[in-house]
């Protein structure tokens, strides 16, 4: 898709100044060549003022319909907002005729994220989805090992994901509200890392349970949890292939992250969040582990790349609204499935070229 006419730089407002807001994207858009960030908007007022503040020029609102109706020559708009306020943040952009980077996932169901990119796809704008882990090296790496067949025929794939309970960190709070548990939030990453790698699934089942029922909100208060912290899926992918994912946000130590992929020949994975090597171990070499360098994530590749791609100096990256949109199903009779202890088809599907790079000589 060809971009429509931006800016050079793009003039871009970044909404939602919290945790990832302002901690990854409000640096990296600020200095960037690509971007010129005129405005910051955050429904907590002084958390837009103090991103303005960290960025001249930058000129801060509290709502979606202040920021519309002043600014009215932006190019993209990446938000950054709790899940529950995606759709309507995106959707307010798209029908202005600005280009959008969502954090994950883009809508809180399927048919919400759908309408969006449909909506996208009339307007002739990019929907750029979260997360970008897709566009990573080390992805971009072991999808290269599964084209090479180094690891033989594919048969499974694990994934485990945790995360320690952090009392008062703002992300719990909207963690407490229907439809944002840990499969909208942590199980996001490996459904579409291992769709990535395996291709589409054709099946899920899903078991789910909350560690902590009640937590402790920001503001100090005890609230109930409106939905699960943790979870076990087992994916069944149109290759045969199966892979399971154990998933946590109430893990209790430090974070973690392990994904592994298990072939007839041998493995390969990751270990830790944004690692620095992939392992390798294949039966010919003794099982013998070895380790594949690659260099380390950036936080913020997935609009950074949005931002060349619209500038028309980058390829278009690895993350797919199919694949973004497949995943949203996914997520969606994860639910189903948990509700119902029952296996659950999927309807969609995506082709694993569009989460190959093209052109620039990392993928094929
Ligand atoms: N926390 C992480 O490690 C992490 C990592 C990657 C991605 N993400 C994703 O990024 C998003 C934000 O996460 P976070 O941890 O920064 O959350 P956060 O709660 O720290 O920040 C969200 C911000 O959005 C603001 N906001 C809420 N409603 C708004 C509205 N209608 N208009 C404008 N602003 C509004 C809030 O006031 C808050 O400042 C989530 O979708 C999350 O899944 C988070």
């Amino acid at each position: 898709m060809a971009a429509s006419n931006p800016h050079i730089p793009l003039k871009v407002a970044l909404v939602g100044c919290g945790f990832v807001g302002s901690s990854a994207y409000l640096p990296m858009l600020c200095s960037e060549p690509w971007t010129d960030l005129v405005a910051v908007c955050d429904s907590d007022r002084s958390r837009a003022q103090s991103a303005a503040a960290r960025c001249p020029g930058a000129t801060c609102y509290a709502s979606m319909s202040e920021l519309l109706a002043s600014e009215t020559t932006l190019d993209l708009v990446v938000n950054a907002t709790p899940p529950p306020v995606h759709e309507p943040v995106t959707r307010a952009a798209l029908e202005r005729g600005i280009h959008v980077y969502s954090e994950k996932p883009l809508a809180q169901t399927y048919e919400a994220a759908v309408a969006l990119s449909s909506l996208s796809a009339e307007r002739d704008l990019c929907l750029f989805p979260a997360p970008d882990t897709p566009s990573s090296a080390w992805l971009q790496r072991l999808a290269e090992i599964v084209e090479a067949g180094d690891l033989g025929y594919i048969h499974s794939a694990h994934c485990r994901i945790g995360e320690a309970f952090t009392l008062g960190r703002a992300r719990e709070q909207w963690l407490l509200g229907p439809n944002v548990g840990v499969l909208e939030d942590l199980v996001v990453y490996p459904l579409t890392e291992l769709t990535a790698l395996l291709g589409p699934a054709v099946g899920v089942f899903a078991l789910l349970t909350n560690a902590r029922p009640s937590r402790v909100a920001v503001d100090g208060t005890m609230a109930y949890a409106a939905n699960y912290d943790t979870a076990h899926v087992l994916l069944q992918h149109a290759t045969g292939a199966v892979s399971s994912i154990d998933a946590s946000s109430s893990c209790g130590m430090p974070d973690e992250y392990v994904l592994e992929l298990r072939g007839v020949n041998g493995r390969a994975g990751i270990r830790g969040k944004r690692p620095q090597s992939v392992t390798m171990a294949l039966r010919d070499s003794g099982g013998q582990v070895r380790d594949i360098p690659v260099p380390e994530d950036d936080w913020c590749a997935g609009v950074r790349y949005a931002a060349h791609y619209l500038s028309g100096v980058g390829d278009r990256p690895p993350i797919s609204i199919s694949h973004s949109l497949h995943v949203t199903e996914l997520i969606e009779r994860c639910r189903d499935s948990a509700a119902t202890a029952a296996y659950c088809g999927l309807d969609t599907s995506f082709s694993v070229r569009d989460v190959r790079w093209v052109g620039d000589g990392r993928g094929e």
